[in-house]
């Protein structure tokens, strides 16, 4: 059982990982800009505030082993706002966290950090976790920079940090592209419970995707740090389901995403 701050608990990752987390016997700490919705329950407590707010951090790590890092902008924007929330607020963090003497950070980078790698040199199994970064849009280039910040502290400071190149998250996969790199969130609870038993210093940059059948996701380097995922998208839905699913773009790792105009706000 250990103490973990979630940064960005009210968002659909956080929010898929507190009952889990909290199920597993953890105590919960959850920084946002906003209010958790379902509101904080037994074992949770919530701290209002920014990552870029030193204060805001210093009150939320207190008594922290983990961080859980999923604050920031998820997707495609203006260079100045994804740098400010993504990179800014990561080094913050990280700089909150080491200050704190926490020693394990999970931070949620993402299959955008290698995004422009063409489908052609993704066969099955065959994307290390720590592929050199290869980003499709300004996001995955912050996600590649908190990746080498996440590095820089490992080392700085000997750290055990993960960092997490989660795919498509969703309660179910909702995509083609999602049969093949679908993050359940049972898989990235798994995930931050390996991070959690990390006694060694260093850094791992890690896929956090399930055991889908067919993907191009090489799992060995999660393996390796306890990292076992269990679900499979196409096991998960029907054949009349699987047929159903909206197709997307597959000539990048990226899919549709990867041809997105730069530092345009997606949706
Ligand atoms: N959802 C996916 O499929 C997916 C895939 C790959 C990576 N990721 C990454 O996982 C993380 C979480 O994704 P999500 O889908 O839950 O996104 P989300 O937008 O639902 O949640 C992000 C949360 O972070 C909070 N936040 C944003 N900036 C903040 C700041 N400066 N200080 C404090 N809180 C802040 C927001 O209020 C929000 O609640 C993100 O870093 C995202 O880039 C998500």
């Amino acid at each position: 059982m250990a103490t973990l701050l979630i940064t960005g608990a009210a968002g659909r990752i956080g929010t898929a990982l507190r009952p889990r987390l909290t199920a597993a016997g953890h105590h919960l700490v959850l920084l946002d800009t906003r209010r958790p919705d379902p509101p904080v329950g037994d074992r949770e407590r919530f701290v209002e505030g920014d990552v870029n707010d030193r204060a805001a951090l210093s009150a939320a790590l207190a008594g922290v082993d983990t961080v859980v890092h999923l604050a920031g902008i998820p997707t495609e924007d203006e260079w100045d706002t994804l740098v400010a929330a993504n990179v800014t607020g990561t080094k913050n963090l990280f700089e909150a966290a080491a200050s704190a003497g926490v020693g394990r950070v999970v931070q949620a980078s993402s299959i955008h950090a290698v995004g422009r790698v063409p489908e052609d040199d993704a066969a099955p199994g065959s994307v290390p976790g720590d592929r050199l970064p290869r980003p499709d849009l300004y996001y995955g280039f912050t996600k590649a920079a908190m990746e080498l910040l996440g590095g820089l502290f490992a080392d700085r400071y000997d750290m055990s940090v993960v960092s997490a190149r989660i795919g498509a998250f969703g309660e179910r996969p909702s995509s083609r592209r999602a049969l093949l790199m679908w993050s359940s969130p049972d898989d990235l609870a798994r995930l931050v419970q390996a991070t959690v038993g990390l006694r060694e210093p260093g850094h791992h940059v890690v896929w956090a995707v399930s055991r889908n059948t067919g993907s191009p996701a090489d799992l060995s380097a999660g393996e390796a740090i306890g990292y076992h995922p269990v679900d499979d998208a196409s096991a998960v839905l029907g054949a009349d389901e699987r047929a159903a699913l909206p197709d997307e773009d597959v000539r990048f790792l990226g899919g549709g995403m990867a041809d997105l105009p730069l530092g345009r706000r997606s949706n």
